[in-house]
């Protein structure tokens, strides 16, 4: 699979140039600044030429993060996965989060030890709780989800049984300040209405010297990926996530870029699962960053009809990133190795 890590000195400023490469850093910049090796993003695809190995993802032309995409809401996210849920794990999955993936994913977290207290928020119906209890006591671990249909999956898996198993909001979390070893969240923040909202409540969680690790999407470069990308739900941009990261206080922040091997590290459709971003909590207490109230009142009634529009909207943009993955498979098959698909 295609990897790669980007690291990000704690005061470096951002760069928000556009770029032909579809970076929304350029590519020179990028390798400069966060002093990426440029032949690292594909670290078992040496035969593809160089040209290939340039990653493309983000351009800056995205529609703003405080515009919400039709599912990136947690009413039509609660109804998006009542549906979701029956399918999830044999259907959606496979196309776009892999074992192979996960472990890939999982290995900056460092679950360096069995006693690690570790939650896992989005963990919806246990699939990266699986990778995790691999390396830490079920017991030590919590799920949390806002969709009681995910969590329902979650419970009938045998290695999970002693997990603690939760509904909660991931802007929200029902933990002390201090409590975690190490936060994880996999697949969950392009639903958050207030990202950083998310990332800074996964700083107070955490205990002084623990560690995030969010997996996400990351940003289209193809118009229509891009299209469908916007209208179904949030994938962010890379240096978004760097930002929300720096912007709650975590140190030592790092992205690795991930995907199924058979894209052969092509990233212009987006990924539903691109990058690992991980962080450092370097003191006690509570985030230095202060937010106002929060974007998404749940307990407001909505009107139906929209909620209707919305979510239907939103169900069948997210339609298109079934397809994806499914034309890149087919692609990988036809093209012969080595050839750029
Ligand atoms: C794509 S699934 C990922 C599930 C799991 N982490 C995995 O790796 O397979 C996204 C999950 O995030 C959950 N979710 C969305 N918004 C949430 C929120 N605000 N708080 C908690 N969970 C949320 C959904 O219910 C869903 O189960």
């Amino acid at each position: 699979m295609a990897c790669s890590v980007l690291h990000v000195a704690d005061k470096l400023a951002l760069v928000r140039g556009i770029t032909p490469k579809g970076l929304g850093v350029s590519g020179s910049d990028l390798h400069r600044k966060y002093q990426i090796p440029r032949l690292s993003l594909a670290s078992n695809s040496r035969n593809l030429r160089v040209k290939t190995l340039i990653p493309k993802c983000s351009v800056s032309a995205s529609r703003p993060v405080s515009q919400p995409r039709f599912i990136q809401h947690k009413k039509e996210a609660f109804w998006f996965y009542r549906f979701l849920s029956i399918v999830y794990d044999h259907i959606i999955n496979p196309g776009h989060w892999t074992e192979d993936m996960r472990e890939e994913a999982l290995e900056p977290a460092d679950l360096n030890s069995r006693d690690l207290v570790v939650v896992d928020v989005g963990g919806g119906t246990g699939f990266t709780t699986l990778g995790i209890v691999k390396n830490v006591d079920a017991k030590n671990v919590t799920i949390l989800d806002q969709s009681p249909h995910q969590l329902a999956k979650a419970k009938e898996k045998e290695p999970l049984k002693e997990c603690r198993i939760i509904e909660g909001d991931a802007e929200d979390l029902p933990f002390p300040t201090d409590y975690a070893d190490r936060y994880v969240s996999a697949g969950s923040i392009e639903y958050w209405p207030d990202p950083q909202r998310g990332i800074k409540e996964a700083y107070r969680v955490l205990k002084k010297g623990g560690k995030a690790c969010l997996i996400g999407p990351v940003y289209p470069t193809f118009w229509l990926s891009r299209f469908f990308a916007d209208v179904w739900m949030l994938f962010p941009k890379e240096e978004e996530y760097i930002e929300w990261f720096q912007k709650a206080g975590f140190t030592d922040v790092k992205l690795k870029r991930i995907g199924p091997k058979w894209y052969r590290g092509v990233r212009r459709h987006g990924l539903i699962m691109g990058c690992s971003v991980t962080g450092v909590k370097p003191a006690s207490g509570d985030s230095p960053l202060q937010l106002g109230p929060k974007a998404e009142d749940v307990s407001k009634p909505v009107n139906p009809l929209i909620f209707l529009y919305r979510f239907i909207l939103g169900a069948l943009a997210g339609a298109y990133y079934v397809l994806v993955p499914i034309y890149m498979w087919i692609k990988d098959q036809i093209v012969p190795k080595g050839q750029p698909i």
